[in-house]
């Protein structure tokens, strides 16, 4: 088993994972620094030259060859868990981590950041909310909610092991 933090951009599932590999003593991957070393290509460069359609392909092998491993914490991307076929996999591979926020919040983190594609792609704050609401349905399939709104980092982590001890206890 494994575990999976999804949820919008900039909800903090790198800064989460990483602190919540090292408690664990797992190991931290991240989605999008495993496409950009696959395609030896940055995100924004892989959306230009290949489109969206292609990221998602590649995400999703990536995906695949996580699902293989062990004592993973695996950040991904904020599209990665829209779908089906992704879903299939996450819930049979992964504990499946949903890190709430509210758009404003997200928002005021993103906006304006380079490296993120769908900025582009939904230019204006009307059109990322509603990206955000058409995703949440997605988001709240997995197996823990947990609320980061005005919550330190460390009390994000201990909500986390608390709801994920079972599978953190029960490894082989
Ligand atoms: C995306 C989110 C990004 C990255 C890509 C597309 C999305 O990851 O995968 O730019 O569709 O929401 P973060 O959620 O880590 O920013």
């Amino acid at each position: 088993m494994n575990i999976a933090l999804i949820g919008f951009m900039g909800s903090g599932k790198t800064t989460i994972g990483k602190k919540l590999a090292r408690q664990l003593g797992w190991t931290f991957l991240d989605s999008d620094i495993l496409v950009q070393e696959k395609k030896k290509c940055t995100i924004p460069e892989i959306f230009a030259k290949n489109g969206e359609a292609y990221f998602r392909e590649c995400e999703r092998s990536v995906l695949i060859e996580v699902a293989k491993l062990k004592k993973v914490v695996l950040a991904t991307g904020g599209g990665l868990p829209i779908g089906e076929k992704n879903w299939e996999i996450l819930h049979r591979d992964f504990f499946t981590i949903y890190l709430k926020a509210n758009f404003n919040e997200l928002f005021l983190r993103i906006n304006g950041d380079p490296i993120r594609p769908m900025l582009q792609k939904y230019p204006s704050q009307e059109q990322l909310k509603e990206l955000y609401l058409n995703r949440l349905s997605w988001y709240e399939k997995a197996h823990v909610i947990i609320d980061t709104t005005q919550k330190k980092l460390e009390r994000i982590i201990g909500e986390i092991i608390e709801r994920a001890s079972p599978i953190c206890t029960n490894q082989n």
